[in-house]
C-alpha cells in the first residue's frame, strides 16, 4: 500500500478556507481520506445544492463560519486552530460577479488573502500554506504559448486583477517575512485554470448550467459556444496542491515559489466540444446557443499554462484525458440526481479511482519514487 504525499497530512491539523465551495469541499474530502484533522473557514455555503452539504462535510470536519475580510476574525481562527497546513481557497470566484461587485471581489481576494498571511505571520506557529490564486493572474496578451510562472502578472477584468494582486501580496509576505530565519511560516502560490467535476453548482459555469438544465429536462442556454478552455477535473489541481504542500514541508527552499497546474498543451477543447462530450453520456440533453448578453463583460480568449516547473520540481503532471475528465464529471451528477449512492462515498470512490489511474500510469507524484 503506497502512502500518498509521503503521508505528511495524517493526524495533522489542516485548515481549508473556502471549504464550503466546489474545490474546497473536494479537497476536504481528500484530506479526510489522507487521515488529516480537517478544519474549514468560509462565510457560508455559496450554492444550493452544494457538494459540501451533499457530502455532509459539516459533520466530518470542524467548520468555522467567518468572513476573511476581517483580520481580527481570521487571527482568532488561526490562534484557535494553530494549523500545521493551510490551503487558502476562499474567494469571490466568478468573473461575472466581479463586474457587478468589483469592491467585494477585490476585498475578498486581495485583502482576504493578506489577512490570512498577516494572521499566520502574527501567530507564527509552524505552518505551511498553499495559497490558491488562478491562471487568470497572468497578463493575458492572447498569445499561443503557455504562461510560465515568471511571466508578467495582470488581469483586465476585476476578478483577474484581484488574483494578480493577490499574487503580489503573497510574494511580498514570502520575501519580506516568511523567508527569514525567525519565521515559522512557509508559503507557495498555485495557479490553475478552468476546473470541472461533480458537485459544482456555481452560476454561469458551463457544467453546472448543463447539469441543472438537463436534470430538469430543459435545454441549456450557452453563451460562448466557441470559447476554448484548458478543462481539467477538480482532482487534477488538488493533487498538485497536496503535492506542493508536501514538497514545501520537506524543502523550505520552495518558500515563495509559484506553481502552475494545468492539462497537457493539446487538451484545449471548446465549450461546444465539452457539451457534445457530455451529451454522449446524458440522454435527452438539449442546447440553445445565445449571444453573450453583455458585450462589455469580455471573457478572455485562450489562456494556457506551461506546467514544466511542476513536472520538474514536483514530479506532477495531469492524469486524466478529456474524455475521462468528462466521464468522471457526468457520472458524479448522474448518480447524484438519480440518488443511487451515498454522495460522500461516491466522492471518495472517485478520489480512489483517480489515484488508481495515476498509479497505473506510474505518475511520479502518486508513486513517491522521486
Ligand atoms: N473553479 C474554477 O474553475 C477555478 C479556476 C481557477 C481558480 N479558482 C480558484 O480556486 C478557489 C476555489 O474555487 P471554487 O470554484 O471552489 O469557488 P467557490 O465559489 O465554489 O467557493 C468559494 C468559497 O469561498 C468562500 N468565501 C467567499 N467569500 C468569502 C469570505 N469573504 N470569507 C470567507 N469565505 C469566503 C465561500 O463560502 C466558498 O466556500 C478560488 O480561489 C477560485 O478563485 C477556481
Amino acid at each position: 500500500m503506497i502512502s500518498l504525499f509521503g503521508d505528511i497530512y495524517r493526524k495533522k491539523k489542516v485548515l481549508v478556507t473556502g471549504n464550503t465551495g466546489f474545490k474546497g469541499s473536494w479537497l476536504s474530502a481528500w484530506l479526510l481520506k489522507l487521515g488529516a484533522d480537517v478544519y474549514g473557514l468560509s462565510n457560508g455555503i455559496p450554492t444550493e445544492p452544494s457538494h459540501f452539504a451533499a457530502t455532509n462535510l459539516k459533520d466530518r470536519i470542524t467548520y468555522v463560519e467567518k468572513d476573511i475580510c476581517f483580520l481580527e476574525d481570521v487571527e482568532k481562527v488561526i490562534k484557535d486552530i494553530m494549523p500545521d497546513f493551510v490551503f487558502h481557497l476562499a474567494a469571490q470566484s466568478l468573473v461575472r460577479v466581479s463586474y457587478s461587485d468589483p469592491a467585494l471581489t477585490i476585498n475578498t481576494n486581495v485583502i482576504g488573502t493578506m489577512n490570512m498571511l498577516e494572521a499566520l505571520r502574527k501567530v507564527n506557529n509552524p505552518c505551511h500554506a498553499v495559497m490558491i490564486t488562478s491562471d487568470k493572474c497572468y497578463d493575458n496578451v492572447e498569445w499561443i504559448w503557455g504562461y510560465r510562472e515568471t511571466d508578467a502578472l495582470g488581469g483586465k477584468d476585476p476578478y483577474s486583477a484581484s488574483k494578480g494582486a493577490a499574487e503580489l501580496v503573497i510574494k511580498t509576505y514570502a520575501n519580506s517575512f516568511f523567508g527569514k530565519e525567525e519565521s515559522n511560516i512557509k508559503v507557495t502560490s498555485v495557479r490553475a485554470g478552468n476546473v470541472i467535476g461533480g458537485g459544482d453548482w456555481a452560476k454561469d459555469r458551463i457544467v453546472p448550467d448543463c447539469m441543472r438544465a438537463w436534470s430538469e429536462g430543459k435545454p441549456v442556454v450557452v453563451r460562448n459556444h466557441n470559447a476554448t478552455r484548458p478543462w481539467q477535473h477538480v482532482l487534477e489541481p488538488l493533487s498538485g496542491y497536496l503535492r506542493v504542500g508536501q514538497k514545501l514541508f520537506e524543502d523550505p527552499v520552495l518558500n515563495g515559489e509559484p506553481f502552475n497546474f494545468g492539462p497537457p498543451a493539446d487538451q484545449n477543447y471548446s465549450v461546444g466540444e465539452l457539451i457534445a462530450q457530455m451529451q454522449q453520456l446524458w440522454q435527452d440533453s438539449k442546447v440553445d446557443v445565445k449571444k453573450h448578453p453583455d458585450k462589455n463583460e469580455k471573457e478572455a480568449t485562450l489562456l494556457k499554462l506551461c506546467c514544466d516547473k511542476a513536472l520538474h520540481i514536483l514530479g506532477w503532471k495531469a492524469n486524466l484525458n478529456f474524455q475521462e475528465t468528462v466521464k468522471f464529471t457526468v457520472d458524479w451528477y448522474k448518480t447524484y440526481y438519480e440518488q443511487k449512492d451515498d454522495v460522500f462515498n461516491m466522492t471518495c470512490d472517485q478520489i480512489e479511482g483517480y489515484v488508481r489511474m495515476a498509479q497505473d500510469r506510474n505518475l511520479v507524484w502518486v508513486n513517491g519514487n522521486d
